[in-house]
């Protein structure tokens, strides 16, 4: 029987206010997020009892066994046959949602009605990686609506650090913080949604840069790239992201990104735009 290939896009925060906390401990939140041609690839083989591979650059220290979210969403569709093997491009416990997109993947590939309530289950971040687009995200991460964004020429960078989100949502001192406004503008254009972006936050940045001074060490590197518009941190870190106005500016600032910190993973490409399937892979090191 033939194999099913699917691709897990990392998910980028562009935004990430919190706005509350609810009496079970989980933060309100208002995101606005979007998908990266960079991910995990998942193959699917329909042979033997259900089990787990994990290979690939970023596959050290992730685990094959019941407590990786792919197993864990697979039996909560129903399955319990085939090989599934996960090739991990994405930093672990990196902001970018690698678990949680890998997760919804699966539920895509195997394409079983689980209700909403129960993918939320698996994780605050797993529906909104269901359908990889533009969206803003509210609640604790279950609200979902389509938002429209411009494709946007970015680095995503992390330090080869991993942050634990518990620790970082505890660090952050004031839990009720402004949101974004009740209808998002309508951007003429990337530079006018690059401004608009500048004057939004990511909350969870300085406590994540309080409990890990290499997010700082990243955003500065950052700023200080030609051709930076807006840099800031993605979910509750360590990657962090800049915004260009072109991808040829984009690229020029990779060079001198990957030759100053070849230790980092660097990825880049267009944020936003329609992630397909089996996306093309961004350059990563
Ligand atoms: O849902 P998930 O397991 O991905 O969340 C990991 C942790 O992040 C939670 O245990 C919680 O401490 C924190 N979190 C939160 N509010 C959210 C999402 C996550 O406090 N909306």
């Amino acid at each position: 029987m033939s194999a099913t290939d699917v691709f897990a896009p990392a998910k980028i925060n562009l935004t990430l206010h919190v706005t509350g906390q609810r009496d079970d401990g989980y933060h309100l939140l208002d995101s606005l997020v979007v998908f990266a041609p960079v991910g995990d690839r998942l193959r699917l083989t329909p042979d033997g009892a259900l089990s787990l591979q994990v290979d690939g650059p970023e596959a050290a220290g992730v685990p094959s066994d019941g407590s990786n979210l792919v197993l864990r969403a697979a039996r909560m569709a129903g399955q319990e046959s085939g090989q599934i093997t996960l090739t991990k491009q994405l930093p672990a416990s990196a902001g970018i949602g690698g678990g949680s997109s890998d997760a919804a993947a699966v539920l895509r590939a195997l394409g079983r009605d689980v209700p909403p309530e129960q993918i939320a289950q698996l994780g605050a971040d797993v529906p909104m990686c269901m359908k990889p687009r533009p969206q803003r995200v509210q609640g604790i991460g279950e609200q979902l609506s389509v938002a429209a964004i411009p494709s946007l020429p970015a680095l995503l960078v992390n330090p080869r650090v991993s942050v634990p989100t518990p620790s970082v949502f505890k660090a952050l001192r004031d839990k009720t913080n402004p949101p974004m406004p009740e209808t998002l503008p309508k951007f003429a254009d990337r530079s006018d949604c690059i401004d608009w972006l500048a004057t939004q936050r990511n909350d969870l940045q300085v406590p994540a840069m309080m409990l890990t001074p290499a997010v700082g060490v990243v955003l500065e590197a950052l700023h200080t790239l030609p051709g930076t518009r807006l840099a800031r941190m993605s979910g509750s870190g360590a990657t962090c992201f800049a915004l260009f106005d072109d991808t040829e500016a984009m690229r020029f600032a990779e060079i001198s990104l990957r030759a100053a910190h070849p230790d980092w993973w660097i990825a880049s490409g267009l944020l936003g735009d329609q992630v397909q399937k089996s996306a093309p892979s961004m350059a990563t090191q």
